[in-house]
């Protein structure tokens, strides 16, 4: 699919992964982007970067883990500036802990805005789409969501998920003329991984790389869209030797000291 002329919501859109996205797709002349985020003066800023470049765009203040609100933003959305041609699910976050020590409710809350949030936006645009008989959706998981780690174990779930999501719209949505694909990045520099232990022999992407080989991958119409070649390796690796690659991974995982089982509670 062209991005040129169309109109993308795209979530997570105030920073990182997301805002590169928005800036790559005005660049690509998408027509309108819709900007999805929680934080107002950060959409604002990406929006006035979005129209210097010549697209338009609009902020769609929402937090993805109220869904009645994320109901009446979409229908809002494609009532106002419909029909959208575009959706590229990116928010996200990551806590880094040890599963146990895991305050429940942090593990929601991955759940809830990784997954949930997700299969909400995903479900109400999809169906509109579905009308029109055309669509492109993009659920952004992560390498996690092939090779799972520790420390990362709710954040590698939510992203196994959104794997196996994806590939079975595909199917679902193929009679529809809705294309769906998944993008993987790979250790990316931004707000997310700033506070995290990173993991050993990893190369970081920027924001900007990803949003390009997202668009590479869109104009090829690839599946699953590994970014860089380390993630490619590791995937291959992954499927010819599945053992040999999760020893690889534990073996690169951060040195957090593994908790105390006195500290349990
Ligand atoms: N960075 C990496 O190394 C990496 C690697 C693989 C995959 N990824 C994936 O790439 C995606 C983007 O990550 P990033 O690195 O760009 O992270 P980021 O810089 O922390 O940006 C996260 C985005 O999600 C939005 N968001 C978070 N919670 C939200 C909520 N409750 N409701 C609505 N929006 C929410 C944030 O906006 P507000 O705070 O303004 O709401 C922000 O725009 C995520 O799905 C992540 O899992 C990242």
């Amino acid at each position: 699919m062209q991005i040129a002329g169309k109109t993308a919501l795209i979530t997570g859109a105030s920073r990182g992964i997301g805002r590169a996205i928005a800036v790559e797709f005005a660049r690509q002349g998408a027509k309108q982007i819709l900007l999805w985020a929680r934080n107002r003066e950060a959409l604002n800023a990406v929006a006035e970067e979005i129209r210097a470049i010549g697209s338009q765009a609009t902020p769609i203040v929402c937090d993805l883990l109220h869904i009645e609100q994320v109901s009446i933003a979409v229908a809002q959305a494609w009532r106002d500036y419909g029909p959208i041609d575009i959706l590229v699910n990116c928010a996200g976050i990551a806590h880094q802990q040890w599963f146990c020590h895991a305050h429940p409710r942090k593990l929601q809350e991955e759940v809830g805005v990784n997954f949930l949030g997700l299969l909400t936006v995903t479900r109400l645009l999809a169906r509109r789409m579905m009308k029109q008989r055309q669509g492109l959706i993009v659920n952004v998981s992560s390498l996690m969501g092939k090779l799972a780690a520790p420390t990362m174990a709710t954040y590698s779930a939510t992203k196994f998920a959104i794997v196996g999501l994806t590939q079975a719209l595909r199917a679902e949505l193929e009679p529809y003329n809705i294309k769906v694909l998944a993008l993987l990045p790979s250790l990316t520099d931004t707000d997310m991984v700033k506070s995290q232990r990173h993991f050993r022999w990893v190369q970081s992407h920027r924001a900007e790389e990803v949003a390009r080989a997202l668009v590479r991958g869109i104009e090829r119409e690839t599946p699953e869209i590994l970014v860089g070649w380390q993630a490619q390796l590791a995937d291959l690796l992954h499927r010819l030797l599945p053992q040999m690659a999760e020893q690889l991974v534990r073996f690169a995982a951060p040195n957090c000291p593994a908790p105390q089982t006195e500290v349990l509670n």
